[in-house]
């Protein structure tokens, strides 16, 4: 491939080190009882963390576009507070989602940050 003239191309070993993404420990627990306990990158949704990782029990239908319900939640309650509240588009899309209760969330609208490492959810029953 051309590279156009004045551009080098970085050397092994001569390179800046990658500045290494922090991560929050987010515990995904099935209905069923069996945990996930997942490294997940600051920045990405609950959602995200649970696609890329296989997490069983979260569909995420809409890609994250709080368009589905497919990715519904359930908060621990002494994480509650910190994950905050649903904002009116969440709270319109949860009514479509299966057996919802006061901590219920979409994953997808659950921004991961440091403050929410070791957050732990429960998945659903069923997604719909
Ligand atoms: S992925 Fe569709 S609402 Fe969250």
């Amino acid at each position: 491939m051309c590279r156009p003239s004045g551009v080098r191309r970085a050397r092994p070993g001569n390179s800046t080190p990658v500045k290494k993404s922090k991560m929050a420990k987010i515990t995904y627990i099935e209905h069923s009882g069996t945990e996930h306990v997942i490294d997940v990158e600051n920045g990405m949704t609950v959602m995200e963390g649970a696609i890329k990782n296989s997490i069983p029990g979260i569909d995420a239908d809409c890609g994250g576009a709080c368009a589905c319900a497919t990715c519904h939640v359930y908060v621990a309650p002494e994480w509650k507070d910190k994950v905050g509240q649903a904002e009116s588009m969440e709270e319109d899309m949860l009514d479509f989602a299966f057996d919802v209760r006061d901590n219920s969330r979409l994953s997808c609208q659950i921004k991961v940050t440091d403050e929410l490492d070791g957050l732990v959810v429960n998945l659903p029953e069923k997604q719909f």
